[in-house]
Order: structure tokens, then C-alpha cells, then sequence
């Protein structure tokens, strides 16, 4: 997939700002604070829905206006696709595909399949669980409207069941129908993850054969409810449900199910997320993150859009060239502050 315009209006500093990118590498050039990240950031919208720097999408708006505009133009093997979004400061966001407006985020995914590349993704390896959880989330909505949907669902109930438990007015019985929807929801989530782990530790072992030029053997594995189908999945979790009633009562929150789990990366058998030092934990974030363009593109039949930011700068030279080979080919969007570096590849310069 090529996506060949980003139009946007009233969004963050842009009052308007037309942008036409081509196949291969593009890059936004500019100082600091011109704006490059927030473009980068309307794209990612496209594809996700959401941004990757705020929940709040009221932020996108510019300050002096009630309504951002985003639209994105992209080009797939089975036409051409168009995502409109407002952003609205009185009302819930609207987005249309192919200037049908959908009624449904779900119908949002897939549409443009976005990868990011930031900072703080370089860190995924040491950071918090949820981190880790929300890289799988993103890629598998984006490869299944079925998962961004049972995901919704499962926030929705695990919000009414911790406001129940909340309020003081629950019990084993006013809890049993929650519990019941939560292992429910939670069974297809589970089972998904472990799918696309699956298929994502035979690719990153490739990358990361790549990425050190030698057999650092790397392993992925889902930390959660285990079970090979759906049925054996949702009864583990309804056990582990029953099993923190104590705790759930005292703390007043559900203290297990997918909202809890974790990706387990290990190094040649030594878990990474915390024994490994910080070179050997960029080399593996990279090497997942090259093995979710794979994945991606594979499931989808059609390749995403690499979005860069800022990450050159926080990689050695031999990382970055590998990097950019390994790019070759995809379509790219890279920010950047100064253009030398990028003259003698052919990119396509947009000046913020
Ligand atoms: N909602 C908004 N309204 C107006 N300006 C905004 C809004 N959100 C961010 N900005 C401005 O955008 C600029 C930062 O843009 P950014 O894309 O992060 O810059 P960079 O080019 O360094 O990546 C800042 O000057 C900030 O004040
Ligand atoms: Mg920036």
C-alpha cells in the first residue's frame, strides 16, 4: 500500500496543509516544534483511530478552532482507499472510509496499515507490561476488525465489573454475570495473542538474525491464561477470576485476565526485560517491530506504512544502516531535523 496524500485542517499547529508523498522513503524536515511529529501523528490516526501520543483526541484540535480535519488518501493492490476524519471539541469523532461514514471503529481497521516506529517503542522491551500488550493490540486491530470489536467489549465489561466492585455493592452474585462475559471476551483476546505471537517469534528470529549478524536466539512467549482452544482458554480465566475474589473485593479492581498478561522475550534463554542491557533491548524492539511489518503484510496481502519518529537519532551507526536497509522497499515516512543525511538516498524531502 502506497499512501500518495495527507490533508489536514485545523489540526494541532497546521490551519491547512496539503502534503503528497510517493513510493520508497519520504521524510518531514524541519527545526524543532514545526510540526513534523504532528503529520507523522495524522497518518497514524488514519490507521489506528487514535494517536500515539495522547488518549485524548481533543487535543489534536488546533487551540483557536472546535474541529480538526484529517484526510488520507492511499493506494492498495485493490484501489484506491480514503479515510476521513473530524475531530470534534462537542461531539464524538467521525470517520468516514471512501467518504462512507462508519458507524463503527472497527470498520476503521485494516483500512490503512500503519507501523510506528518512535522513542518510547525502542523501549518496549524494558518497559511496563501494558506496553507490551498495547504492541500486540495494535497490530492484531489492525489485522482483525473481530479483535478491535471483542477488545472494546472486554474494556466495557472490566469497566463495569471494577466500578461494581467499586461501588461496594458486590458480591459473588452480582459479580457471576460479569465474570462470566469477562472469561467470554477475554478467551478470543487471549487466543488471538498467542496466535500472533506465534507467528511473530518465526519472524523475529529471522530479524534478529539479521540485526546482529548472528544466531542470538530470541524467544517470544504469551504470559496468560494458557488453553488450546476458546473453551479451555475461558474456563482457565474464569478459575483465575474466582481464585482473586478476595483480592477483588479488597482492592476493588479485577486483578487478572488479558488486561494483566504479558509478552515473555527471552535472549538466548535470559528474559530480556530484565537482565538484558540496553543495547541487546533495542536490538530485540527493532527486530519485533521489523517482524510486525512481516506479519502484517503477509496477513493483509498488502504492505504497511512505516512511520519513523525521531529514531535515528537514538540509534548507533550500524543499527541505523541496517535499519534502513531493512526498510528498503516499504514505503516510508522518517522525521527528521536536518536533510544531509538523507540526500544521498533518493528521499522525497517535505519541508515543515
Ligand atoms: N492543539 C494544538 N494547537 C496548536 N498548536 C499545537 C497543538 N498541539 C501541538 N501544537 C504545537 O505543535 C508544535 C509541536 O509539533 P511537533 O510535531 O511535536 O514538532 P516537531 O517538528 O518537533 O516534531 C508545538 O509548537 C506545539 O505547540
Ligand atoms: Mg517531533
Amino acid at each position: 500500500m502506497i499512501v500518495t496524500r495527507l490533508d489536514v485542517k485545523d489540526y494541532r499547529n497546521a490551519r491547512s496543509r496539503t502534503v503528497e508523498f510517493k513510493a520508497g522513503r519520504n521524510a518531514f524536515v524541519g527545526a524543532n516544534a514545526r510540526g513534523k511529529t504532528n503529520l507523522l501523528e495524522a497518518v497514524y490516526f488514519a490507521g489506528v483511530g487514535k494517536s500515539f501520543r495522547t488518549p485524548r483526541d481533543k487535543e489534536l484540535i488546533n487551540s483557536d478552532c472546535d474541529r480538526a480535519y484529517i484526510s488520507v488518501t492511499a493506494e492498495k493492490p485493490s484501489g484506491t482507499e480514503t479515510v476521513k476524519i473530524i475531530i470534534d471539541r462537542r461531539a464524538n469523532k467521525r470517520v468516514a472510509v471512501n467518504e462512507l461514514p462508519i458507524s463503527r471503529m472497527s470498520e476503521l481497521m485494516g483500512v490503512c496499515p500503519v507501523v510506528l516506529f518512535c522513542p518510547d517503542g525502542l523501549k518496549i522491551v524494558k518497559e511496563a507490561p501494558a506496553d507490551r500488550r498495547r504492541f500486540m493490540d495494535i497490530s492484531l486491530c489492525q489485522i482483525s476488525k473481530a479483535y478491535f470489536a471483542a477488545l472494546s467489549r472486554y474494556d466495557k465489561i472490566l469497566q463495569s465489573r471494577n466500578r461494581l466492585l467499586k461501588s461496594g455493592g458486590a458480591t459473588v452474585n452480582t459479580l457471576a454475570p460479569w465474570d462470566e462475559l469477562l472469561a467470554e471476551e477475554g478467551a478470543k483476546i487471549v487466543k488471538s495473542r498467542r496466535g500472533f505471537l506465534d507467528r511473530l517469534s518465526g519472524f523475529a528470529y529471522e530479524k534478529i538474525a539479521y540485526l546482529t549478524e548472528g544466531a542470538e536466539a530470541l524467544a517470544l512467549e504469551y504470559e496468560g491464561a494458557s488453553g488450546n482452544d476458546i473453551g479451555e482458554i475461558k474456563s482457565e480465566l474464569l478459575s483465575s477470576i474466582k481464585r482473586d475474589f478476595d483480592n477483588d473485593m479488597r482492592l476493588r479492581y479485577t486483578h487478572s485476565g488479558p488486561h494483566k498478561d504479558d509478552i515473555k522475550i527471552t535472549l538466548n534463554g535470559t528474559d530480556v526485560r530484565t537482565y538484558g542491557s540496553q543495547g541487546q533491548q533495542r536490538t530485540v524492539a527493532l527486530s519485533l517491530k521489523l517482524a510486525e511489518i512481516s506479519l502484517l503484510t503477509e496477513v493483509m496481502g498488502t504492505s504497511p506504512v512505516l512511520l519513523l519518529d525521531d529514531v535515528f537519532s537514538e540509534l548507533d551507526v550500524n543499527r541505523r544502516k541496517k535499519l534502513l536497509a531493512a526498510l528498503d522497499g516499504f514505503q516510508t515516512i522518517i522525521t527528521s531535523t536536518d536533510d544531509d543525511e538523507f540526500a544521498e538516498f533518493g528521499v522525497n524531502v517535505i519541508n515543515i
